[in-house]
């Protein structure tokens, strides 16, 4: 099935630009950075310190790709969905879309390129509002956008749209309570495909569901991809599916990106020492290797993002950490093409096997990491 025609030159940036843009990137997102203010006081509410949820993270998005963004909860994932989307304000940094600084865009400008940028939350029954039909919930954009003249005209895309996601015509008329989850998700992504966006942030759309309904989704979002060419930023806790689904995959801890690859690149071969835990807590499918390999657990919680660890923000969990890593930022650098990695030891880490010291790898069989994302 095919999408409505609903854009135009006028609905570009400048009227030149389209998904092509700086260094072929669709999106570009530069020294990011959202802290949130932490208030004290019951009556003078003043402001004690800042949440630093997103710290100086930078990376692109290419035309028609899955970037998957992982980390442990709390790490800063949606925080960075939010904030490049603009739905929070980010506290600095840039976000280049389509070319431009989505910033430094009039308001009308702002607008297009946001009808092209769309999100699918996290919580997909709590961004649809209770009280409008399906049908209403899929209209709306098409009327925020000044889409479609016609009443017709939205109804027959509503409809069209339901159907591309697996759902019927008829559900138009229901509400969202009346839906379970895997379908709230099909209609969350039916808004989101609505104004035919070129990219989306797509924040745990799976993470809510059982594994077969999860399975349905991704293959909905590879279709759809395959079929409209839009590119992804796919949130997930769960490695296997972001594996799945990623052709580049970046690594985040508290607030921080620390490594970045293509998605078999990072599996085969993970370099910084947080992802080494992610991917030793994922249980193999062969039992023997399963048995054999070694798992590494990373001591205490993950840090209060109020007070980051100084130097790497890691070094109170890594087992390699040295006296250099509590006093330097080890900032990202290309290690092979398109891997990047932030740590002061990442070679000397990989030419030793990767394996860390004694007191930090346990034999798989005995504990559960607390490593595990899952
Ligand atoms: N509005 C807010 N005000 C203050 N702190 C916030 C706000 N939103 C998020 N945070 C904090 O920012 C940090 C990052 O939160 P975020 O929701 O981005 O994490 P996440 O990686 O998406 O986690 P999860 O996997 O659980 O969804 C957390 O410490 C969170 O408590
Ligand atoms: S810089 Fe040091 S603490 Fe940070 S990940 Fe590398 S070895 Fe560990
Ligand atoms: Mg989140």
């Amino acid at each position: 099935m095919s999408t409505a025609s609903t854009g135009s030159d006028s609905d570009r940036v400048d009227g030149s630009e389209t998904a092509a843009s700086r260094n072929g990137a669709l999106l570009e997102v530069r020294n990011l950075k959202k802290y949130f203010p932490v208030h004290r006081g019951t009556f003078i509410r003043r402001i004690s310190g800042h949440v630093h949820a997103v710290d100086d993270v930078t990376f692109k998005v290419n035309p028609g790709e899955t970037l998957g963004l992982v980390g442990e909860s709390g790490c800063g994932k949606s925080t960075t969905g939010y904030s490049l989307m603009h739905i929070e304000e980010p506290t600095s940094g840039e976000v280049f879309f389509e070319g431009h600084d989505i910033v430094q865009l009039s308001v009308q400008e702002r607008r297009s390129a946001r009808r092209r940028m769309q999100m699918i939350f996290q919580d997909p029954y709590g961004s649809l509002n209770p009280r409008m039909t399906v049908g209403q919930i899929i209209e709306e954009p098409l009327i925020v956008h000044n889409l479609y003249e016609s009443k017709a005209d939205r109804l027959s895309r509503t409809q069209e749209l339901l159907e591309l996601v697996g759902l019927a015509p008829y559900h138009a008329a229901r509400y969202p309570h009346e839906f379970s989850g895997g379908q709230r998700q099909r209609i969350a992504t039916a808004r989101a495909l609505a104004v035919t966006p070129t990219f989306i942030v797509c924040d745990e759309p799976v993470s809510a569901l059982d594994v077969s309904i999860q399975a349905q989704i991704i293959n909905l979002l590879q279709d759809l991809q395959q079929d409209f060419g839009v590119a992804y930023l796919f949130i997930a806790h769960d490695l296997k599916v972001v594996r799945h689904i990623s052709d580049r995959v970046a690594v985040m801890y508290l607030g921080k990106i620390v490594e970045t690859t293509v998605s078999d690149e990072l599996y085969d071969r993970p370099l910084h020492p947080y992802t080494r835990a992610l991917l030793s807590a994922v249980p193999l499918p062969d039992p023997d290797l399963e048995r054999k390999r070694e798992r590494i657990i990373l001591p205490g919680d993950v840090p209060s993002p109020i007070n980051p660890p100084s130097g790497c923000n890691f070094h109170p969990r890594c087992p390699w950490a040295q006296e250099r890593c509590s006093q330097e930022l080890p900032q990202l650098e290309t290690v092979a093409p398109g891997h990047e990695v932030a740590c002061h030891f990442w070679k000397e880490i990989e030419d030793g096997g990767g394996v860390p010291p004694v007191s930090a790898a346990i034999h798989a069989t005995s504990t559960t990491p607390t490593a595990s994302p899952e």
